[in-house]
Parts: C-alpha cells; sequence; structure tokens
C-alpha cells in the first residue's frame, strides 16, 4: 500500500507556485490576489478559510479576508461581489459555502464574475469544463486529478466508482475522469444515497472516491484488493478526549481498508491540503490569463 501523501503534494506545489511568484517580483509586476468572503462563523469555514489565506502568504499571493456578519443580507453580500467583481487588482475569489440559510445559494454564485471565479462553482465555469473548454475546475476534483497524475496512477480504461453527487466533488470528479486526457478516459459510475447494493459496485472499483460526508462509511468488506482508495470526507466527529473536543474522521475505514488498497489518501493529509494547492494554482491561472 502506497499513501497518496497530499501534504507532500500540495506543499511541493506550493513551492512551484511560490518560484513562479518569484520571477514576477523580479519583473517588478504585483503578484496574484485572492479574496476570500465568509459569512457567518462556522467554526470548519472559518477554519479552511484561514488556511487558504495563510497558503497566499506563503507563496507570495496577495488576500483579502472578508468576513461578514451572519445576518448580513443577500442584497448587502451581492453589493460586495459586485465590489470584487470590479476590482481590477483582484484575479480571484471565493465565497465560502454554505451560506446561511436566508442567502440564496444560486443567485450568489451566478453573481460572480467567472474570470474570477477560481472555485469553478459558476454554471459558465461547470459547463465549459464538461464540454471540454478552458475553465476554472473545482479546486478538490482538480487536486484529486493532480495526486493521481503526481503518483502516476493508470485511470485509463478502469472502472471508477464516486460515491456522492455534489456539485463541488462527486459531479465534477465524475466527468473529468471519464473524459480524454492524461487523466481521464475511466468508466465512471456515480453512486449515491439512494443507490441500491452499493458495495456491489465498489467491489467492482479499481478506483473508489468517497464524496458521501459519512465518517467512515467505506468498509475492507466493500473494497477489492488493489484498488485505489480517495476519500474526501473530512467529518468533525466528538471525542471529548481529544483537547479539541472532536478528531477528522473520512468516509474511509481507513485502518482496515489501507491494508487492502493499492494506493490510499489518508485524512487528513490527502485531498484537503491539495484542495487549497489547486485554489492557489488556479488563482496563478486567472492572473496570467490578464497578463
Ligand atoms: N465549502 C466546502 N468546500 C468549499 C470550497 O472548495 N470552496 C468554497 N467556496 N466553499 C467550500
Amino acid at each position: 500500500m502506497v499513501l497518496l501523501d497530499g501534504k507532500k503534494t500540495a506543499q511541493d506545489l506550493k513551492e512551484e507556485i511560490k518560484a513562479t511568484v518569484g520571477t514576477l517580483q523580479v519583473k517588478n509586476q504585483r503578484p496574484p490576489h485572492l479574496a476570500a468572503i465568509l459569512v457567518g462563523n462556522d467554526g470548519a469555514s472559518l477554519t479552511y478559510v484561514g488556511s487558504k489565506v495563510r497558503s497566499c502568504e506563503y507563496v507570495g499571493f496577495d488576500s483579502t479576508l472578508i468576513q461578514l456578519e451572519e445576518n448580513t443580507s443577500e442584497t448587502e453580500l451581492l453589493k460586495k461581489i459586485e465590489e470584487l467583481n470590479q476590482d481590477a487588482n483582484l484575479d480571484g475569489y471565493i465565497v465560502q459555502l454554505p451560506l446561511p440559510k436566508h442567502i440564496n445559494e444560486e443567485k450568489i454564485l451566478l453573481a460572480i464574475d467567472p474570470e474570477k471565479d477560481v472555485d469553478g462553482f459558476h454554471p459558465s465555469n461547470f459547463g465549459r469544463m464538461a464540454l471540454e473548454m478552458d475553465a476554472f475546475i473545482p479546486a478538490t476534483p482538480f487536486g484529486i486529478l493532480e495526486l493521481l497524475e503526481r503518483y502516476q496512477i493508470e485511470t485509463s480504461g478502469k472502472h471508477c466508482v464516486v460515491v456522492g453527487r455534489s456539485h463541488i466533488v462527486g459531479r465534477p470528479i465524475s466527468i473529468l475522469l471519464s473524459q480524454k486526457g492524461p487523466v481521464g478516459n475511466a468508466t465512471v459510475t456515480v453512486a449515491h444515497s439512494r443507490t441500491e447494493n452499493l458495495a456491489d459496485l465498489t467491489r467492482n472499483a479499481d478506483i473508489i472516491v468517497m464524496a458521501l460526508g459519512i465518517p467512515e462509511f467505506l468498509t475492507a468488506d466493500m473494497v477489492k484488493e488493489g484498488a485505489v482508495i480517495i476519500d474526501v470526507g473530512i467529518t468533525r466527529v466528538t471525542d471529548t478526549n481529544h483537547p479539541k473536543g472532536y478528531v477528522i474522521r473520512g468516509d474511509v475505514a481507513f485502518e482496515e481498508v489501507a491494508s487492502k488498497s493499492s494506493y490510499i489518501t489518508p485524512v487528513p493529509g490527502g485531498v484537503g491540503p491539495m484542495t487549497i494547492a489547486m485554489l492557489l494554482k488556479n488563482t496563478l491561472l486567472a492572473y496570467q490569463r490578464k497578463h
């Protein structure tokens, strides 16, 4: 079994991005600039956005964190988005999800300028991605492709089962893995909460992408010997023995599945760090498109 070390791979990527930013400095060009809007005080979202901002600093990007009150109205948020759309010194931005319930997520995503949509959530980017046109690919699926590529894992002709159909992970990764390309050409099955006999599907999979959000859902009996396991789950599970009061668990029962797999992502330290690195990569791409 080989551990797909997302932490190290993300670090390698950050070093590459940092080196590119260094060449801009030499040419007296401004660095790429990423902004993040966070509405409310959700603990996990605060942690993710904090990591994104720190990573920007590490690679030499400018970053702006816009923290808005939980009770911010949809109109106020739309006004802020319009400001960011108009800001010529900003290359990309994200609106951290989930948003408070009184805000219509669809309306917000539609308001983001697709040229600055480094999350790749705008329908224009999603559609372009699905049509194999130049597009911002959402950071988590993009990170999975990068991990598979850097570890030279063959996907062509393989049976890949994606468990989960979210707009952010399950749906886009299922499209990307079936497309033509260096990491692609897989035969993809999308499974979800209504799938019957899921274990019959996963037991026949060469590659399993778990993006369900149910801790330790995938067990050893559901996996064939030698499968590649990509775990996108990051759930906080209460643990009073831990100083933080919780531990992070993936969608895979790691110990028992790891011993059967050929490659597996740990949680934490697998897909999570890759997501942040690919957001930086998208921001650099947004910058390079303009310059
Ligand atoms: N919430 C969970 N994952 C993400 C992400 O990749 N981007 C944004 N904006 N919100 C998220």
